[in-house]
C-alpha cells in the first residue's frame, strides 16, 4: 500500500513538474519573442511621438497619427511589461522615451481616452520606477478626465462628436462601454492624493454604466447616448459592433475588465456580480470558438441582427477574429478568478486557454514578420472597414499584461 502510494505520488509529481514546466516554457518563449519583436519594432519606429499602432491595407506599418490618438500609450506599456519580464535595460530606456513623449496628454480634455493613454504608459512607468513626476502626470490626467463628468447624468462623456459614425443619429452625450477602462486612473488618483472626488466619479460612472449599458442577458451595448436635460438615456446603439442589438466582443471584454477593476477598488459586490455575469456571457457563449479567441462580434451573420453598414457576408470565408478582445478578457479573467472563490476556477481556466491559444503560431507572429507586432488577427473596427484581421498594438499590450498575470499566478 505504502509503495503504491509512493508510485502514485511520483506519477503525480512528475505530471505536476511537466505541467509547471509547460507554463514556464510558454512564458519564457512568449517574453523572449516579445523582447525580440519590440527590439525589431524600435528599429522601425524611431519617433516616440508617433508610436506604432497597426498595419495599413497596403501592408505597411501604421503609426499613431497623434499622441492624442487613444492608442498612443500602448507601445510604451508594451515596453514596460517586456522590460519587467526580461529586465532588459534597453527596453526600459525606450519605455521611458515613449512614455515621456506623451507628457502633454495630461492636459487633454477632448475625449475620455486619457485613461488608456496615460495609465498604460505612465501608470506602468510609475509602478516600476516610482518616479514622482510620473505620479504628477497621472494626477493631472485624472483631473482632465473629470472635466468630462456630468453630475446630472452621472457619467463621463466619451466623445465630443455630435453624430454617430454613419451620420444617422445625433449624439448629445455619448458614453461607450470602453469608458469603464478609464476608471482605474481615477481610483489611482484618489489613492495617491487622498482626494475622494476622483473615486466618487468613477463609482458613479460605473453604477450608471451597470444600469444602462447591460442587457438582461448580460451582454453589453456599445454606445449609450444621454439626454443632458433629463439625465435619462436617449438611445443605445453600436459604433464598432455588428448591429445595435449585437455584442461586440471587445466591448464585452472592456466591460469584464472595467467592472473587475471597480470591484477590486471598492469591494462593492454589485460590481463583482456584474463582472462575473459579463464574463459568464463571454466564456460560455455557444459561438465562442473552441480556442476561445472570439469572432469580432458574437452575433455576426445571425438572424435577428441587422447591420447598419454595407456588409457582404460572402466576402469572408471565416468570420474575422479579434485577438485584442481575447487578450483584454484573459487579463481581466485572471483577476476576476482571484475574487470569485470556487467560481474563479472557470475564469482561470478560460484565461489560461486564451493565453495558450494566443501563444501558438496561429496567433503569434514569426519573429521579424507582422510589422514586428506580436499578435496577428485583431479587428479594430469592422463597420468602418478599418484594421480588419490586422495586428493592433493594444492586442499586444493586453496579451503581455495577461502573460504577466499568468506568471504571477499560483498554479
Ligand atoms: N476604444 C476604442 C476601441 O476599443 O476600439
Amino acid at each position: 500500500m505504502g509503495r503504491q502510494l509512493t508510485i502514485r505520488n511520483l506519477v503525480l509529481l512528475t505530471a505536476l513538474f511537466f505541467m509547471g514546466n509547460t507554463k514556464a516554457q510558454l512564458l519564457e518563449k512568449a517574453f523572449s519573442n516579445a523582447q525580440q519583436q519590440d527590439k525589431n519594432m524600435l528599429l522601425v519606429a524611431k519617433n516616440p511621438a508617433t508610436p506604432p499602432r497597426t498595419t495599413n491595407p497596403d501592408g505597411a506599418i501604421s503609426f499613431c497619427p497623434s499622441i492624442y490618438d487613444w492608442t498612443s500609450g500602448f507601445f510604451a506599456g508594451n515596453l514596460w511589461y517586456t522590460y519587467e519580464a526580461t529586465k532588459d535595460e534597453t527596453l526600459k530606456n525606450e519605455a521611458i522615451k515613449y512614455t515621456e513623449a506623451l507628457d502633454s496628454v495630461q492636459y487633454y480634455t477632448r475625449n475620455h481616452d486619457v485613461g488608456f493613454m496615460l495609465y498604460c504608459s505612465y501608470g506602468n512607468g510609475y509602478r516600476l520606477t516610482h518616479n514622482e513626476k510620473y505620479k504628477d502626470v497621472l494626477i493631472q490626467g485624472a483631473k482632465s478626465l473629470c472635466t468630462r463628468f456630468n453630475p446630472k447624468i452621472g457619467v463621463i462623456k466619451s466623445w465630443n462628436q455630435s453624430r454617430s459614425w454613419d451620420g444617422k443619429t445625433r449624439f448629445y452625450f455619448p458614453v461607450i462601454i470602453d469608458n469603464m477602462m478609464n476608471l482605474e486612473l481615477l481610483f489611482f488618483a484618489s489613492k495617491v492624493t487622498g482626494d475622494t472626488s476622483y473615486r466618487h466619479i468613477a463609482i458613479t460612472h460605473a453604477l450608471n454604466t451597470m444600469k444602462n449599458h447591460i442587457r438582461p442577458d448580460y451582454s453589453t451595448y456599445h454606445v449609450v447616448d444621454y439626454d443632458t436635460v433629463t439625465g435619462n438615456f436617449l438611445h443605445r446603439e453600436t459604433n464598432q459592433g455588428y448591429a445595435n442589438n449585437s455584442t461586440w466582443s471587445r466591448g464585452q471584454a472592456w466591460g469584464i475588465y472595467g467592472f473587475t477593476v471597480t470591484y477590486r477598488e471598492t469591494g462593492d459586490k454589485r460590481f463583482l456580480e456584474t463582472a462575473q455575469h459579463l464574463a459568464d456571457f463571454f466564456i460560455n457563449h455557444p459561438r465562442l470558438p473552441k480556442d476561445k479567441i472570439p469572432n469580432w462580434d458574437f452575433d455576426v451573420n445571425q438572424l435577428g441582427f441587422q447591420t447598419q453598414f454595407k456588409y457582404d457576408s460572402t466576402k469572408y470565408k471565416e468570420i474575422p477574429r479579434d485577438v485584442s478582445a481575447a487578450a483584454v478578457a484573459a487579463s481581466a479573467l485572471f483577476d476576476l478568478s482571484k475574487f470569485s472563490g470556487k467560481k474563479g476556477l472557470a475564469y482561470k481556466k478560460a484565461a489560461i486557454q486564451i493565453v495558450e491559444s494566443l501563444a501558438t503560431n496561429n496567433y503569434t507572429a514569426e519573429l521579424g514578420t507582422n510589422n514586428n507586432f506580436i499578435l496577428k488577427h485583431a479587428t479594430g473596427s469592422f463597420p468602418h472597414n478599418s484594421e480588419i484581421d490586422k495586428p493592433l498594438v493594444y492586442a499586444d499590450y493586453y496579451y503581455l499584461e495577461a502573460l504577466m498575470k499568468y506568471k504571477q499566478f499560483k498554479k
